[in-house]
């Protein structure tokens, strides 16, 4: 494999999504024409990394992207996964094989649909449900791995959706009240064109919040400044959880990645299999946001290191997570969760979020 061939799979690569778009992944290139796929641990936000899973879900959707960039220009990917608990960066070795025949339509449209991935957070449209056949040719992506499974539950299914939109709804007042997670947020958000260039990671405040209202109150509610604190008194954290089930009754359905152990490989492979389901919904015209709130906080609640949550919010989420987990088990067969998002009918967002420039992921 040439280097052209090399930097346009890692610009292929550097387009998959990452919890507060951190871009947490290093590449190292030894020259054999291989890639070594590593987690920049430098890169792993205190309360909100705290579940590394979010950190190997998208080292899984890298892999992804570079199998299909592969594909697209004539090499089979092999994945050689490495992760041990002893080096626990290393996620994979990948190496690449000339094929015999060229790459199929299916994964040629994924390939397509890389730089048009993204991430909607804006309100669905209520009225237009995904329909049941979308939700089959999608499982049939996500069957495609063995020992996994995609789990809708639709807006339809009313009692069994309105759980998880209880569920939803409070891991997110419940981290909007704390003012740790809200602070180490505030890293992410960018409110500035210059800052956005010259940052190239994080999240431009316009697709946090999508109207005018949301944008004049993101500074103010994620503001470092004490005296601002007043604010959370009011309310915040009750109105954010209240858009948040708001937004989750807009969206046609839930999706619910299912896989084995929770391992980080479990993870790295639940992440490419996310991968390419976020594709092709958005192929389809579908929205998708991931609802990752839960699975952070219950981390938080196990975390050996300092702890950011109180005695008082232990207590709530981890008795979500029992009542969340008890809800996973009567409808999975024994897997776990690996990933949660909602999806629906929306018009795609006018802003992306940029990413860092493909040499700043190289090194040791
Ligand atoms: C593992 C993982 C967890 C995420 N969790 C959330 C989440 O809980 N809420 C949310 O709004 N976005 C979440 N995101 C979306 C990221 O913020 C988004 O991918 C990133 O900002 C890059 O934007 P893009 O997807 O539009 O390219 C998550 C993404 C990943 C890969």
């Amino acid at each position: 494999m040439t280097n052209d061939e090399i930097n346009f799979l890692l610009d292929q690569a550097i387009l998959a999504p990452s919890g507060d778009n951190w871009q947490p992944w290093k590449f190292i290139l030894p020259g054999n024409g291989t890639i070594e796929l590593r987690i920049d641990f430098d890169r792993r936000l205190p309360f909100w990394d705290e579940d590394p899973g979010t950190l190997y879900l998208s080292a899984g959707a890298v892999i992804e992207n570079i199998r299909l960039a592969a594909q697209h220009i004539g090499y089979a990917l092999k994945a050689d996964y490495c992760w041990s608990s002893d080096n626990p960066a290393r996620v994979a070795v990948l190496s690449f094989q000339l094929m015999t025949s060229p790459s199929s339509a299916s994964d040629e449209a994924l390939f397509a649909g890389i730089s048009r991935r993204v991430t909607n957070r804006d309100f669905y449209n209520p009225f237009r449900f995904v329909p049941a056949e979308t939700f089959l040719k999608i499982n049939e992506i996500a069957k495609t791995l063995d020992g996994f499974h995609l789990l809708w539950i639709t807006r339809q299914q009313k009692k069994d959706y309105c759980k998880l939109v209880h569920f939803m709804m409070r891991a997110d007042r419940l981290w909007m009240g704390n003012r740790s997670a809200r602070l180490i947020m505030a890293r992410s958000i960018r409110y500035s064109a210059a800052e956005i260039e010259s940052m190239a990671d994080g999240m431009d405040v316009r697709v946090m919040g999508m109207n005018p209202f949301d944008r004049l109150m993101i500074p103010l509610i994620f503001s470092p400044d004490p005296r601002l604190e007043w604010i959370h008194r009011l309310g915040i954290a009750q109105a954010f959880s209240l858009r948040t089930g708001l937004q989750l009754h807009t969206s046609s359905a839930c999706g619910i990645l299912l896989g084995p152990e929770g391992t980080p490989l479990d993870f790295v492979r639940a992440g490419e299999l996310m991968e390419r389901v976020w594709i092709a919904l958005n192929q389809e015209g579908i929205a998708l946001q991931p609802m990752c709130a839960l699975p952070i906080l219950v981390a938080n609640v196990k975390s050996s290191g300092q702890t950011l949550i109180s005695a008082r919010e232990k207590e709530i989420a981890s008795k979500l997570w029992q009542d969340f987990s008890e809800f996973i088990h009567s409808h999975s067969n024994g897997k776990k969760a690996l990933f949660m998002f909602r999806a629906g009918y929306a018009a795609a967002p006018k802003v992306r979020l940029p990413r860092r420039k493909r040499n700043s992921f190289l090194g040791g």
